[in-house]
């Protein structure tokens, strides 16, 4: 095809290298360029606007466009444009979003280690547990397991990681650490007559097979996406992470989450940890972390994780690790904004979850449908013991105050009203209809 000169066809055929592109049919059918977005909508170069159902990458959680923080991050970029974390170096953005995150965070962390991508991320808790065995005079656990079909990201480790052959071909990749288990892919692979949970139970065992054939102590950590995004979208098989899990326990194998696409809600919990009962070591995240606005990334460490990096960076004398642009003022900025935008409440009521689980309490089923609820046993917020007690709490404290204004000589609380009747002030005929009802029962 040729393209008018200086178009932007041309412009981009001449000077650009597409992703997961073919090059070749590329030169010849051009790009699709994007100009502007809105909403969940996206506008061509030629005005026509399509709704981006996967959100472009499964990113833009909170829409293509946003005022509200575009205007935040212009603020911080007029403030301060870009610091890093660098040798004791921080910034309040920064410092806000970790402690955001670990409010929200699945299982108890320790720390945030931030980083610019999702595939950053993986890598960077790949070096972690390798760090965290060294640290625990068990040098020899290198090997890292995940799953054939995953989506890890496209560094050099994090693909090695990932088990899609088409994004090893060609390039000597995987690295030999990395080994693959089974794809769990119940609709494809389970035998006839065979259940979800029967399936999972032979997921498991080829995991504790590959465990056993390269050696339960020279294995470092398990990677895996709660759903699996790029595989084909893949839920777990009932039972599978429980069954996993209980393989990994065994011969005391690190997990790290792959939160990169699940997590901020997209499985209705806020991490897919929540909604499949995963207790992971390490979790990293990237997308909606920032609704994909700054190319930001997190891993979250467990206090374990967090104590080893602690006794290397003793025996070192510094953490070797870091990359220039974590911890960007203006991704951390627009992040905890952002998060006030996507989790609302949810976001809210999770920051008192670390003291509540301090406290041994009860986690509760954030964002879950009442039918999940009940499926997982956990009362809906407005009924149960608790839900009684704070209604029967607020039914007195509102009969004080009413008691307390009456011998005041005050009217209750005007604001207090409903259909001009204070709140808790009995109507003549609403007192009248209740004795009816009272007498009918009892006759
Ligand atoms: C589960 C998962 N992990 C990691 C990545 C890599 O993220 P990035 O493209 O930001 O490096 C992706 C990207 O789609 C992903 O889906």
């Amino acid at each position: 095809m040729t393209y008018i000169p200086n178009s932007i066809e041309a412009r981009d055929v001449a000077s650009l290298v597409h992703m997961q592109t073919n090059l070749r049919t590329h030169q010849q059918e051009g790009p699709h360029v994007i100009v502007r977005g809105e909403g969940c909508r996206v506008f061509d170069d030629s005005g026509r606007d399509y709704i981006d159902a996967v959100a472009g990458l499964w990113c833009a959680s909170l829409g293509f466009g946003s005022e509200r923080l575009a205007k935040v991050a212009y603020e911080q970029m007029r403030n301060l444009g870009y610091y890093h974390l660098y040798r004791h170096r921080s910034n309040e953005p920064a410092i806000a979003l970790a402690e955001t995150l670990l409010e929200l965070a699945p299982v108890p962390m320790a720390r945030v280690v931030f980083q610019c991508s999702g595939s950053e991320a993986n890598d960077t808790a790949i070096k972690l547990a390798w760090y965290y065995w060294n640290a625990v005079g068990k040098p020899q656990r290198t090997k890292i397991i995940a799953r054939r079909m995953a989506y890890h990201g496209s560094t050099c480790a994090a693909v090695s990681l990932s088990g899609k052959p088409d994004m090893h071909a060609g390039f000597g990749l995987p690295f030999a650490p990395f080994k693959h288990t089974e794809f769990p892919h119940y609709y494809r692979r389970h035998e006839s007559g065979e259940t979800q949970e029967e399936f999972s139970a032979r997921m498991a065992e080829a995991l504790e097979t590959l465990i056993q054939a390269e050696g339960a102590d020279t294995i470092a950590a398990f990677f895996a996406e709660p759903v699996m995004g790029a595989g084909g979208a893949i839920l777990p098989p009932r039972g599978y992470f429980e069954k996993i899990q209980a393989v990994l326990r065994k011969y005391d194998i690190l997990f790290v989450a792959d939160e990169v696409i699940c997590g901020f809600a997209r499985t209705g919990e806020m991490w897919g940890c929540q909604t499949f009962g995963i207790r992971p070591d390490m979790v990293t995240s990237a997308k909606a972390l920032s609704a994909a606005m700054q190319p930001i990334s997190a891993v979250l460490v467990s206090e374990r994780i967090h104590a080893a990096m602690l006794a290397q960076s003793d025996k070192f004398g510094n953490f070797a690790h870091g990359y220039t642009y974590a911890g960007h003022p203006g991704g951390g900025r627009g992040r905890a904004r952002g998060a006030e935008d996507l989790c609302g409440d949810r976001h809210r009521r999770s920051r008192q979850a670390p003291r509540r689980r301090a406290a041994g309490g009860a986690r509760p089923a954030q964002g879950a449908s009442a039918g999940r609820r009940r499926a997982r046993g956990r009362p809906h917020p407005r009924h149960g013991a608790h839900a009684r007690r704070r209604r029967a709490h607020s039914l007195r404290r509102r009969a004080q105050r009413r008691r307390a204004s009456r011998s005041r000589g005050q009217a209750p609380r005007a604001a207090a009203t409903r259909g001009g009747r204070p709140f808790g002030v009995r109507s003549a005929a609403g007192d009248r209809s209740r004795r009816d009802r009272r007498r009918q029962r009892a006759t």
